[in-house]
């Protein structure tokens, strides 16, 4: 499998900007972009952002934004200001949020010049399940909830969609190819059980199709999270 980039999200799962920054200088010349998530976002503010980009890394902000067609709008044009490479929304917001959300990406940085970022669409959590999905009054159908939605999306703009790894297969048989898929729960074998149940190693995942693996433990809970970072990547290499 030969790539021109490198597929690693690695991400910044820690509380604090020190560790965070500190974890990322360790294992940058491994991955090919940091995600940061709420629990860093919340407690470091946009601030970690920038000091992230300040490095040259990509970054990944993954927020999962899910409101009012404008309120989503306005959050992603700031995302886009802070230069993030990627972000997400949730798709269960509907195509006029969706729409809302590519549009306010591309216009802000076409407006700064800067690339657009990759609006990354949320279908259903992981932590779902068909019960999850009947209470609310959906689809009870964790597997064709996923597929509407991932097809609202494309229908909507998006050129991105975040997925559990055993839905890479699926959702590659009905979206375009140029849709990015990018894919958490990935597990290598080798580190302790934990709370992801459905995984695949790396390998597996970019085999199904996915275009970015985003790691957190099995890089940053590793005992050398630089040399964990380098083997992944060998073996997608
Ligand atoms: O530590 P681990 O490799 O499980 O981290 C995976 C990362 O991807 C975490 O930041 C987690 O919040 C995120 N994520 C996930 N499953 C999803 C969506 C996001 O594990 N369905």
């Amino acid at each position: 499998m030969a790539h021109i980039k490198n597929p690693i999200i690695a991400a910044l799962d820690v509380p604090s900007a020190e560790q965070a920054l500190k974890l990322a200088e360790l294992i940058a010349p491994a991955v090919g972009a940091f995600k940061i998530g709420k629990e860093l976002f919340v407690s470091a503010g946009p601030d970690i952002v920038k000091r992230v980009r300040a490095t040259g890394a990509s970054v990944f902000l993954d927020l999962k934004f899910h409101d009012i067609p404008n309120t989503v709008a306005k959050a992603v044009a700031a995302a886009t200001r802070l230069d993030v490479q990627m972000l997400t929304i949730h798709t269960s917001g509907g195509s006029e949020m969706m729409s809302a959300a590519e549009k306010a990406a591309q216009d802000t940085a076409k407006a700064l010049g800067l690339t657009a970022p990759l609006v990354l669409g949320v279908t259903v959590l992981t932590s779902s399940t068909n019960a999850t999905l009947s209470e609310i009054g959906c689809e009870a159908d964790t597997e064709r909830q996923v597929s509407r939605l991932a097809e609202l999306a494309v229908k909507s703009g998006l050129r991105g969609l975040v997925c559990s790894p055993l839905e890479i297969v699926a959702l590659r048989k009905i979206l375009p190819p140029h849709i990015q898929l990018v894919t958490p729960g990935i597990r290598t074998g080798a580190e302790k059980a934990d709370d992801q149940k459905r995984t695949l190693t790396p390998r597996e995942a970019m085999q199904a199709g996915a275009s970015w693996l985003v790691v957190g433990r099995p890089i940053y809970a590793a005992e050398n999270p630089r040399a964990a970072a380098e083997k992944i990547l060998e073996s997608i290499s």
